[in-house]
């Protein structure tokens, strides 16, 4: 709920050094460590964090658990309740120069100089724009998302912003739902390397450091199942999908050291996520021991009662706490009432101290008592520098994926004499960016038209550009005030027809017409959900008046989320998924256009051929008649367009017969599944080797493939490379319904290998009990 303008205003499990370090500085930390003398840090922090939480007044308490947006009704009150210690985080402040004078506020004149954390939603980047989270997943290559990240924390932090609402991994099975971009997608195992590489990326070796900032894993959890994928609409999971689909990537993002969690907006099985004591802190503290600090969303706590679970304001505070919330974003539910309920005794004392300890343990592990301030020379040379463009480039051209490519015709040659280039998006700065671009300017992207200029400065080939058609944006974004949708020029009806005859004329002259058609920035994200998947506007007329032509034809597509190309993918020759490359999409998709770059991303979700399909997903059970499965509408067919994982490449690939190590393993071992690839094409290129299993009987029905392990290679022509990937048997458990609990259950497997979920290489894998 956006009430005010945006820019207006531990399940201690071993794992990465950093959650090490990140569990180690807990003020609660295992005991019998601390005794044993393991983690002097550990009891330095306690001692620290507990002395100061006994100096503080109910009111400081609640101050720190009172997060404040910019420009917020509050606004002009701000300094003075930092003064008086009544605000513990700050959201959407950005200039270094005022959180530095919020922060001497804070720190000097504030009676216990607790510092302030300021927290943006940096999810693709801060000022240099990276591609979308989904983009990344397609990489299929969790280095270049933790790289992504990486980046992104070295531009915010250089401006003084230590916390990012990031990352979200939510599984999103339906692309309707506008927010399926900001995610991995579809796939549970996908996800969780991605969600743990964006945690490494964020948070960097070590929090304290003054380039790392703190993530904050959201939105907890299943808000991606919003029913008809309609952004804030109920989500109903039973427990099996939720803990064997929706929660694994939480899970390995908190493994990873995720610092932070969001509660989601909308109910879960009837119960509001922000007041939901079962997901909060059954789960995630008891069953899980997370040892970060949670934090509401957008007003969640304050509509607590517009869902009809609370009273009223003081009722939706109290419940929010109790329910396991320690921060509270924009509303004030927490400032106006939770002193009076502690002292009416609705809420317990021990309850406020818990979530301030929280919060002020993760200061503590930011460096932020010691280190308050950002260094203002930082953003000068950070901010757009040549290495955040060049990273940004670079991990455009590894996100991209190539779902046709007739007759080689891609990549395009370039001393052809003309080119036309076309569409709605050619010339558009804010569309390429994708919708969480918050802190970029417009202008510092590279349009397409651009990029192409730039790729052909030196060949006389001639750039025939037009838009053809405008995109109709409908409803404003709720990012209208940073990023106003721009004005159509084309205002009427004959200015529009001219201006696709001219389009049309232009492919006609060209040799080779380039297409870039998709959906707007506002199209996708929060509160942007389509009920059709087609392209927006006149663009499918264009594409198809386009091949009408009989010129051939490359259809770019920028997109959110997968599209209804049906007809594309049976009459364009050559279609390049871009999503939303970011700052450097035009030198991106020149460099993959002309071959300087070859694609080599796979599908991070099922393409399904219509809208009517969804959602559509691989990993579905196998059910009556199971084959007739692609057969299951009257009117169409029910299988996808492209499959999960899938992705060509300007090279081609062969796979020798697979090895497996054992064809028997107990329960808790694990086997060694190898294929090698080599590249039979005349491109370098990269190809992604996936491995698939399928449990055969057990208490319940399993999957029909599972996702569990993947790698991502690049080779040259001619090129030879072994692939290994390890099959731990903890990777085939699951949440059984029946037993209500996780566990291997032996029996017979499926495995297969090759480079989509259609792989057709075939192993069978018994495993038996543990001994
Ligand atoms: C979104 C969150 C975001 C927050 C702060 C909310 O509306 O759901 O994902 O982090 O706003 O911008």
């Amino acid at each position: 709920m956006f009430r005010i303008s945006r820019a207006g205003l531990c399940q201690l499990l071993s794992g990465s050094l950093l959650f090490l370090f990140f569990s180690a500085s807990c003020v609660q930390v295992d005991a019998a460590q601390v005794a044993r003398g393991q983690d002097n840090r550990a009891s330095e922090a306690d001692r620290f964090v507990n002395d100061l939480l006994s100096r503080m007044t109910l009111e400081e308490k609640i101050g720190q658990m009172s997060q404040i947006a910019l420009n917020s009704p509050e606004g002009p009150k701000r300094d003075e309740r930092i003064l008086k210690g009544e605000v513990g985080s700050l959201l959407f402040v950005r200039d270094p120069v005022e959180i530095n004078r919020l922060q001497h506020l804070a720190m000097e004149k504030s009676r216990l100089h607790i510092p302030l954390l300021f927290g943006f939603d940096v999810i693709h980047g801060y000022r240099t724009i990276y591609p979308v989270p989904l983009a990344l997943a397609a990489s299929w290559d969790p280095a270049t998302a933790e790289r992504a990240q990486r980046m992104a924390a070295r531009e915010a932090s250089a401006v003084g912003i230590r916390w990012t609402f990031a990352p979200m991994v939510d599984i999103a099975r339906d692309p309707r739902w506008g927010r399926i971009m900001e995610g991995a997608g579809e796939d549970p195992y996908l996800g969780s390397r991605m969600a743990e590489a964006q945690v490494r990326g964020f948070q960097g070796d070590k929090l304290s450091d003054a380039d790392s900032i703190l993530a904050c894993v959201k939105h907890f959890a299943g808000y991606g199942a919003a029913v008809g994928g309609r952004d804030y609409d109920s989500s109903d999971l039973s427990e099996e999908q939720l803990r064997n689909v929706y929660l694994p990537p939480y899970q390995a993002a908190i493994k990873a050291g995720a610092g932070s969690l969001m509660s989601a907006y909308m109910d879960l099985n009837g119960v509001p996520a922000t007041g939901n004591r079962w997901l909060l802190h059954d789960l995630l503290r008891k069953e899980w021991g997370f040892r970060g600090f949670v934090v509401s969303d957008w007003d969640s706590v304050l509509s607590l009662t517009t869902h009809g679970f609370t009273s009223g304001p003081e009722d939706a505070a109290v419940r929010a706490v109790h329910a396991g919330v320690d921060m509270e974003m924009t509303s004030t539910t927490f400032r106006d009432h939770l002193a009076d309920a502690v002292k009416k005794g609705l809420v317990p004392q021990s309850e406020i101290d818990d979530a301030v300890r929280w919060i002020l343990l993760a200061k503590y592990k930011l460096g932020l008592f010691k280190n308050p301030y950002v260094s203002l020379d930082r953003a000068q040379k950070e901010l757009v520098s040549e290495e955040q463009r060049t990273a940004s480039r670079s991990i455009a051209t590894r996100t991209a994926v190539l779902l046709r490519n007739e007759g080689g015709l891609l990549p395009l040659k370039r001393d052809v004499t003309s080119i036309a280039l076309i569409g709605p998006l050619i010339d558009s700065r804010p569309d390429v960016m994708g919708s969480w671009s918050l802190g970029s300017h417009p202008e510092d992207t590279v349009t397409v038209v651009e990029g192409f200029e730039r790729s052909l400065a030196s060949t006389g080939t001639k750039i025939l550009s037009t838009k053809g058609v405008e995109i109709e944006r409908g409803q404003p974004s709720i990012f209208d005030d940073q990023f106003p949708s721009p004005k159509p020029t084309l205002t009427t009806d004959a200015a529009k027809e001219a201006e696709f005859h001219h389009a049309i004329d232009l492919v006609k002259q060209a040799d080779v017409a380039v297409l870039v058609l998709g959906e707007a920035q506002t199209m996708n994200g929060e509160r942007a959900s389509r009920s059709t998947l087609t392209l927006p506007g006149k663009q499918q007329q264009l594409l198809e008046a386009a091949v009408a032509t009989g010129k051939p034809v490359v259809l770019v597509l920028v997109n959110g989320r997968p599209l209804d190309i049906t007809w594309a993918s049976e009459h364009v020759p050559a279609i390049l998924d871009v999503w939303y490359p970011g700052t450097e999409a035009g030198n991106a998709i020149a460099a993959l256009v002309f071959g300087n770059a070859v694609p080599g991303g796979k599908l991070p979700v099922t393409w399904p051929r219509s809208v009517g399909q969804v959602p559509l997903y691989y990993a579905h059970n196998l059910t009556q008649i199971p084959k007739d499965r692609d057969t299951r509408y009257w009117d169409g067919s029910s299988a996808p367009l492209y499959p999960f994982g899938y992705g060509l490449s300007y090279a081609t690939f062969s796979l020798a017969p697979m090895k497996t190590s054992a064809t028997t393993v107990h329960s808790g071992g694990s086997v060694e599944v190898s294929v090698e690839v080599q590249n039979t094409g005349g491109l370098a290129g990269d190809e992604v080797v996936q491995l698939y299993t399928h449990q055969r009987s057990g208490s319940a029905s399993r999957p029909v493939r599972e996702l569990k392990g993947f790698r991502r290679i690049a080779l040259k022509p001619g090129e030879r490379q072994t692939v290994t990937l390890t099959l731990d048997t903890k990777e085939l458990g699951f949440w059984s319904p029946q037993t209500h609990r996780w566990s291997i259950e032996p029996g017979v497997f499926d495995l297969w290998i090759g480079t989509d979920s259609n792989a057709t290489q075939h192993a069978t894998l018994d495993v038996t009990p543990q001994p």
